[in-house]
């Protein structure tokens, strides 16, 4: 609810439309109830052989009638209060007999009144009619008609405009919080990702806002429209015979009810049903991300059976939500049908057996004639139509309602790690790094690292090796704060990377990451994703630097402007590796990370490569992560990572004297080297 609410604040902005949308609205339910009212005089025509002229002035000569009754009965009624008082004063009833008197003077005061205001307007619409009216009846049903066919042109014009209007609106209310959304989630911290996964993400902002924005939709359209329409027949209707009226309303807090139950289903069905297509996001994404083994392991048939259970479930989540939406329709209609019933059956007998009263309720002084109460049947009738309509209105804000809550629990989310725009910028220069004590965990009491302490000085290379999963990638992603650390510090020139401006730390750093995630673009782009305004030579030197300008020119047919395909998949692991490679050293990072960065290239490019580090570390400091023993003799200084602690450093050589960690690891490496 608070949410939705926040999501129709969006709308702020186009506050004046949204305003002019209303202005229609409103017209449109005034020319409605008009529409409805053209009744009356048609149902005279045929009932009376008059025209409007002659009936003018019948009712007119009839109401004076009433009027001279009325005034010669207060005439006598005030003498029959006369010889009351004249009664001696001891005369126990005298006081009860003129009480009497005054209030039967009264009740004809009123009845006079509500004559003589008849009567005006009737003189009122005499001159009307004088002046305008056709004296033939069938023109007059003609004119009448027309005027009709005028007020539905006009309506259907009134209420474009505002459907366009408020449908303009919300689009634009959803443009904006689509992007707000993706600017908060690129934002979130590295491990919100872990988490939830895209296929979480990914419906959040098509169905999702799509359903909030339908919400908003019936808020800004349905809800205003409908009910001014409803509004503007009852208030005629009321001021024809507002007791009839009021009897039919009876209904509205019991409607009210039957449709706030059936909206809080509707809001919990639409929770599970987007919930539902999650998972279906997920499989799908999962499948033709991972085509290539699905295929190969033959597991077509399990993945099928996944996805068919999950739509299934999703269909029968979404059958759900139709039968609700459905289901209110008519339920309303019948409770109008009812309710207009009651008050038909109600209006007969006054039209039938003349009473003046009903439930103690004055119904009228004369009875109904049969036109007026048709007239008032119509007007309800007419009022039961926009009531039908608005039946869904409340399950559509319920769902809503479920939508903006998942969309603003995570608009709400604030990184952890805070970007520290006003924090001082860390200078470009001397890059020693100094782990102290650091302890990491991605999960609470489940420590992954502990009591890291070292210290990196500038321009040196330090290769990490271990174990799969000791922790080599989590360490050396504290780096750029993708984490932080639950203890301890990172100083990079003596400087807590914590304290220092996020932006200007993840630029000193380049990363080629284990998994070598390129976009869908050319070779060119993606060299330069870092520096967008690269020239081509400086592409091609880091392509040079990364081994990669040669297969770029000689086996890729449009050379640098190929396109790489989805995540690069047109491209060999080893050439896809060398194009990270080539983009991180493009970003001129002062702390270079390469994460298992040779395990795809064959030992030609290898050997090149280890000269390209060579060049590359006059000014920069490198951290490597490879198992190559190869690699490791580029290295100034090995780190030897074991459950989680620094098991050793040092040099091969040292290393291979004085750590058996070390050395298992390098007997392994060498035995799979010979085999
Ligand atoms: N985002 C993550 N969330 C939770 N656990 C993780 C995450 N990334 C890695 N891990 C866990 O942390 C451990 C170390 O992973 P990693 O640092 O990638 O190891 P290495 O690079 O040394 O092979 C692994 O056991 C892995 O299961
Ligand atoms: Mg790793």
């Amino acid at each position: 609810m608070r949410n939705f609410i926040r999501a129709l604040r969006f709308a702020w902005p186009f506050r004046f439309r949204l305003a002019a949308s209303i202005c229609f609205a409103i017209l449109a339910a005034a020319l409605w109830s008009l529409n409805f009212t053209a009744i009356y005089p048609i149902l005279k025509i045929f009932g009376t052989n008059q025209n409007l002229q002659s009936w003018v002035d019948t009712s007119i000569d009839q109401c004076q009638l009433g009027i001279d009754a009325r005034v010669k009965e207060i005439a006598v009624l005030r003498d029959g209060l006369k010889t009351f008082e004249e009664l001696k004063d001891e005369n126990p009833k005298k006081e009860t007999l003129k009480r009497r008197q005054q209030a039967q003077i009264t009740r004809v005061e009123t009845e006079l009144k509500t004559a003589q205001d008849e009567i005006y307007r009737y003189h009122v619409a005499k001159k009307f009619i004088d002046s305008y009216c056709p004296v033939d009846r069938f023109q007059t049903l003609l004119a009448v008609l027309l005027i009709v066919i005028v007020g539905v042109a006009l309506r259907g014009c009134f209420e474009f405009w505002q459907e366009s209007l408020v449908g303009d609106v919300v689009n634009r209310c959803l443009f904006r919080i689509r992007n707000l959304f993706f600017r908060r989630c690129v934002h979130l911290d590295v491990s919100n990702f872990g988490e939830v996964g895209t296929h979480e993400l990914m419906p959040r902002f098509i169905s999702d806002v799509d359903t909030m924005g339908g919400g908003m939709k019936t808020i800004y359209g349905k809800v205003i429209a409908e009910p001014l329409k409803a509004l503007a027949c009852i208030s005629v209707a009321a001021w024809i015979n507002w007791q009839l009226t009021l009897l039919c309303l009876v209904l509205v807090p019991f409607a009210l009810y039957v449709l706030t139950r059936f909206g809080r289903t509707m809001k919990r069905a639409t929770k599970k049903m987007l919930e539902g297509m999650s998972s279906m996001y997920k499989i799908l994404q999962e499948v033709f991300q991972g085509i290539r083994i699905v295929k190969a392991f033959a597991r077509e048939p399990r993945e099928r059976r996944r996805f068919h259970k999950a739509t299934r479930d999703h269909l029968y989540k979404a059958q759900w939500v139709i039968t609700l939406d459905a289901m209110t329709s008519p339920i309303i209609e019948l409770m109008t049908v009812v309710a207009v019933a009651g008050v038909f059956l109600m209006g007969a007998y006054i039209v039938l057996e003349k009473p003046t009263r009903i439930f103690g309720i004055a119904i009228s002084d004369q009875g109904l004639e049969p036109e007026t109460l048709l007239q008032l049947y119509a007007l309800l009738a007419a009022a039961a139509d926009p009531v039908r309509r608005l039946s869904n209105v409340y399950t559509r804000i319920q769902s809503g309602f479920a939508a903006a809550e998942r969309i603003f629990s995570y608009l709400d989310r604030e990184p952890k790690i805070q970007a520290n725009a006003e924090a001082p910028v860390l200078e470009r220069h001397q890059t020693d790094i100094e782990f102290r004590n650091v302890c990491f965990s991605y999960s609470p009491g489940q420590v992954l690292l502990e009591g890291i302490d070292l210290h990196i000085k500038h321009g040196e290379i330090v290769a990490f090796v271990g174990k799969n999963g000791c922790g080599k990638t989590s360490l050396l992603n504290l780096l750029p704060r993708f984490f932080d650390p639950d203890h301890g510090t990172i100083f990079i020139d003596g400087v807590d990377i914590r304290q220092v401006n996020l932006r200007s730390l993840r630029k000193q750093i380049a990363i080629v990451t284990q998994d070598m995630f390129l976009f869908d673009d050319t070779i060119f782009n993606n060299i330069a994703y870092a520096h967008p305004r690269a020239t081509k030579e400086q592409v091609e030197a880091a392509a040079r630097k990364a081994q990669a300008h040669e297969f770029i020119m000689s086996d890729l047919p449009n050379g640098y402007d190929t396109l790489v395909g989805n995540e690069g998949k047109k491209l060999s692991g080893g050439q896809r590796q060398r194009i990270c490679l080539a983009r991180a050293f493009l970003a001129e990072p002062t702390i270079l990370i390469l994460d298992e960065f040779t395990s795809q290239n064959d030992p030609e490019a290898e050997v090149d490569l280890h000269r390209t580090m060579h060049e590359l570390r006059h000014n920069r400091t490198i951290l490597l992560i490879t198992h190559r023993p190869h690699t490791l003799e580029v290295a100034d200084r090995i780190v030897v990572l074991e459950e989680g602690r620094v098991a050793a450093t040092g040099t091969h050589a040292e290393l291979m004297r004085t750590c058996p960690a070390y050395q298992r690891l390098h007997d392994v490496q060498q035995k799979r080297l010979v085999a």
